[in-house]
């Protein structure tokens, strides 16, 4: 069974940690874990198990809409405006990001982000004050509250999950087979959804719900999951085969939470 593992009453207490590739990023006392992994770098870790292989593989659209869960740091929603300015893309972007703790939202106009994100200044200010910004290519919300309510308001379909809550462990809410059902119903029929989590429940949640399960790696971070909506060129994992040989794998449930 899993229970809610968190205190939100240490919500405030929060320190930086220095990561691997020289980011910063912060340790959470509420779920006792950092927003990032300091050995794969958190700018690292942020654009090669999220951004890079969401551009690479989503279905080239002129606009993309991307769901950021959760926004915390943002440094998945800055990393992507940092590629998307890197290679002079031309789709228009809409970022779309719920986050329950507004304020770390709004401390991190003073947070010491890498040096990618210099140009993102006014941006970044944006969102901590207004938790919106736009231009004409570039969209961003932040929807401040609880995603299981805040992913039920959404209209637009969605391209690009960055699946990146903490801990299935710590955070089971965002990761069970009625949270993916529920942003299955909000993606388009090509969507494509990346997160760093490994666990066979979490990617039977997303194989009972449709989506493909590939595992991804690159040279400089450790093994995660993309799945997909549609067919991709990567090493599928045969789910089917793993459930065979592990008969009482089970996906996380709604039901297994204890409240
Ligand atoms: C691992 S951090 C996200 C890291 C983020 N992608 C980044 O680049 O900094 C998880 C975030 O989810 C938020 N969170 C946890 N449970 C949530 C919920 N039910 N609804 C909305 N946000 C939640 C936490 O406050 C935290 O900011």
């Amino acid at each position: 069974m899993f229970q809610k593992l968190y205190n939100p009453n240490l919500r405030e207490q929060k320190e930086i940690v220095v990561t691997n590739d020289g980011s910063c990023t912060l340790y959470s006392a509420e779920f006792d874990e950092c927003y990032h992994s300091s050995s794969d770098g958190a700018f690292n870790e942020s654009l090669q198990k999220h951004v890079l292989p969401a551009f690479k593989l989503a279905a080239k659209k002129e606009k993309l809409t991307i769901l950021d869960i959760c926004y915390g740091l943002g440094f998945n929603t800055l990393a992507t405006l940092w590629y998307h300015k890197q290679n002079n893309l031309e789709s228009k972007l809409h970022i779309i990001a719920p986050e329950l703790d507004r304020n770390l939202v709004e401390s991190l106009q003073d947070f010491s982000y890498p040096k990618e994100f210099e140009s993102f200044r006014d941006i970044i200010q944006a969102l901590s004050k207004e938790f919106f910004y736009e231009d004409e290519q570039i969209k961003i919300e932040i929807l401040l509250g609880d995603a299981r309510e805040e992913i039920k308001k959404i209209s637009s379909k969605i391209d690009i999950i960055y699946q990146d809550a903490f801990s299935p462990k710590k955070n089971p809410a965002l990761w069970t087979y009625e949270w993916f059902r529920d942003l299955k119903q909000i993606s388009s029929k090509d969507a494509l959804l990346t997160t760093y989590s490994i666990a066979t429940p979490i990617r039977l949640g997303l194989f009972e719900n449709g989506f493909r399960v590939y595992e991804y790696k690159t040279d400089t971070t450790r093994k995660s999951t993309i799945a997909s909506l549609k067919e991709l060129p990567l090493d599928e994992v045969d789910m089917k085969l793993k459930l065979q040989r592990n008969p009482n794998a089970k996906a996380l449930r709604d039901s297994d939470l204890i409240q």
